[in-house]
């Protein structure tokens, strides 16, 4: 499986990116904020310094092939609203992990979707995965809505799977086909 990071996928609004260090400070002002990280550990980002454990955290992921993490920017703007990652990805399986998330104030326009559908696309057609993932925290409507407007399905809920801050909380595991989006995707044109 070609697994080059694509250099940047182009959407109507929406430029997705990979994240470069000097992105870490729009980065930070988009996770720094208790709505956007209140299902998505580490919960507390309240300091720059979070924001550059994370970022070498990334880095080290992304050298090690297991993941692709990029930012997305407002094409006309060129301003960064958030971030979507494809991780845990499983050559043999030909499966990934996705996560994202936006700033609070670019919530309910779209742009998720957006983004994500570009991604899943690329992942679908040119990495020939087979199979994405989302685990969610089920009480993160917002995102349960996103997965399943994006055609994902809620597969089943993993009890007590995650600690944070000494709060225990189930996850969802939503999944998607490859054929089931091809096939989706179909319908829609
Ligand atoms: C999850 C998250 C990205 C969803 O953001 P969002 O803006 O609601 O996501 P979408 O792009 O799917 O937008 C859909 C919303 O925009 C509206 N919308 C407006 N224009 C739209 C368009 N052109 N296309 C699609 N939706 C549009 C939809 O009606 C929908 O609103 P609704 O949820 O009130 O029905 C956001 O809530 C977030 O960042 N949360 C914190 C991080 C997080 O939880 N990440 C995931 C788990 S770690």
């Amino acid at each position: 499986m070609p697994l080059t990071i694509p250099s940047r996928i182009q959407t109507a609004r929406l430029t997705i990116r990979p994240i470069q260090e000097s992105d870490l400070e729009a980065v930070f002002a988009c996770y720094n904020h208790h709505e956007v990280t209140r299902y998505c550990p580490p919960t507390r980002w309240d300091s720059m310094e979070t924001a550059r454990n994370w970022f070498a955290r990334i880095q080290q992921r992304v050298a090690d092939g297991g993941a692709m993490q990029f930012v997305i920017e407002l094409t006309a703007q060129r301003t960064v609203i958030g971030s979507c990652v494809l991780f845990k990805i499983d050559e043999s399986s030909l499966r990934a992990e996705l996560g994202y998330a936006l700033g609070r104030n670019y919530w309910g326009a779209g742009y998720m979707h957006e983004a994500l559908a570009a991604l899943i696309e690329h992942a679908f057609s040119q990495m020939a995965l087979h199979r994405l993932e989302a685990e969610i925290d089920p009480r993160n409507e917002a995102s349960a809505n996103s997965l399943l407007r994006l055609g994902f399905v809620l597969e089943g809920t993993l009890r007590e799977r995650w600690i944070d801050d000494d709060e225990i909380s189930d996850a969802g595991l939503y999944g998607l086909l490859a054929r089931d989006w091809f096939a989706r995707q179909q319908a829609i044109r």
